[in-house]
């Protein structure tokens, strides 16, 4: 039976400020943890900042088992083989540090920590269609989160993202069994992040709260959260890629990622789904995908949302006055292209390095998409061939 209403869900605490991962000890012993599974990068876990992390175990005498195997895009095998660890060594906590494949990593070891069987009988079907679907499924352990990147937004979402080896696609796990007790948002954590990360993970969170405001399942408690992280993110993300060490940047583009991410309890739209495509085929970052794809899909959506778009291109500083409706929006297009551009990403594709024969295998898969589906115009195979050329400089 269908459930009635809009779900908006995270998690239960989410604390935030400079040096509170120096509390994690604390909030273990809260949470009643005996043996930690710590789930970081390879590179996190050599961080100064993450030191502190594991001294604040140590002080509560709270044993833990660092595991570093998690990949930029995690696997099934790697999550069936890190919870198979995770049961040996007899933990009872989970605490994911990183950016968004950690957390990932994290929340889906945590699935099959307590439900039977491997990561793959876990993956939610019709992802945008089924957000409110009880799986019926057991809870996870209890889980800490701590984001290392201002941009998935994972640390305050019920999703993780999972590579299905068997049937060859990126899906979705979890739903509201999958939500964190805690997140602990320390903007010193992100300090570290080289510029170009900088510039793509926080791109990517505002792309989240841009898909969630004029988003197909949109409501009203996103909604606050979405405009308010286009905002944020727009005065923030240039400071926090011009000087990492910019504290106030970090700590604004670390809220403007949570708001973003609560705002992605819509799910996302079809500037994520074609962009995956340009991942796949041509290798290229997640956030750069979404500053290829953001002009020409944004274009192609201004007829179904025009006041959501005036009110983005508004938020994004665009002087509107005197323009007639349909103009103010199609400025939101553009300042999202040129603000791409400004933050050194690349905006276009060009025939020498991605191979445009690729464009109709490209539409096609997107198309199968979930995502595409939470898109406020529903794109036609034909469509989708016409936005992948759009995004060529040279086409
Ligand atoms: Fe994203």
């Amino acid at each position: 039976m269908a459930l009635k209403g809009s779900l908006f869900m995270g998690p239960e605490r989410v604390i935030f400020g400079c040096g509170v991962v120096s509390d994690t000890g604390t909030y273990v012993e809260q949470l009643g943890g005996k043996k930690v599974f710590l789930v970081a990068g390879k590179t996190t876990s050599k961080l100064e900042k993450f030191k502190e992390i594991e001294e604040s175990l140590k002080e509560k005498n709270i044993n833990y088992y660092l595991y570093t195997e998690s990949d930029v895009n995690p696997t099934d095998n790697q999550i069936d083989s890190g919870c198979r660890i995770y049961k040996e060594e007899k933990c009872d906590v989970i605490i994911g540090v990183g950016g968004g494949s950690n957390l990932d990593t994290a929340k889906s070891i945590g699935i099959i920590a307590t439900n039977p069987g491997s990561i793959r009988d876990n993956f939610t079907p019709n992802y945008v269609t089924n957000l409110y679907d009880n799986p019926n499924k057991n809870a996870i352990p209890p889980m800490i989160l701590i984001p290392t990147t201002a941009g998935t937004g994972s640390e305050v979402g019920a999703w993780a993202v999972v590579t299905n080896t068997e049937e060859n696609y990126k899906g979705f796990c979890g739903g509201w069994m999958c939500l964190p007790k805690i997140a602990l948002l320390d903007p010193e954590m992100t300090v570290s992040m080289p510029a170009k990360l900088t510039a793509s993970t926080g791109y990517d969170a505002l792309i989240h709260a841009l898909e969630a405001y004029y988003h197909r399942y949109k409501m009203p408690q996103t909604d606050m959260f979405a405009l308010s992280a286009v905002k944020r993110i727009f005065n923030y993300l240039g400071r926090a890629v011009a000087n990492g060490s910019d504290i106030e940047a970090r700590e604004q583009m670390l809220l403007g990622a949570m708001e973003a991410g609560y705002a992605m309890n819509t799910g996302c739209a079809l500037i994520h789904s074609s962009g995956l495509q340009l991942t796949s085929k041509f290798g290229l970052s997640h956030g750069e995908t979404l500053a290829i794809m953001a002009g020409p899909v944004m274009r192609y959506n201004t007829m179904a949302c025009v006041e959501r778009m005036i009110e983005v291109a508004e938020a994004m500083g665009e002087n509107i006055s005197g323009l007639g409706k349909l103009d103010a929006a199609y400025k939101a297009a553009d300042v999202m292209q040129r603000f791409a551009k400004s933050v050194g990403l690349l905006t276009m594709l060009n025939k020498n390095d991605h191979d445009p024969t690729k464009i109709p295998t490209m539409a096609k898969i997107a198309l199968e998409n979930d995502n595409t589906y939470g898109n406020p115009r529903i794109p036609t195979l034909v469509d989708l061939e016409g936005l992948y050329k759009e995004a060529y400089i040279d086409l």
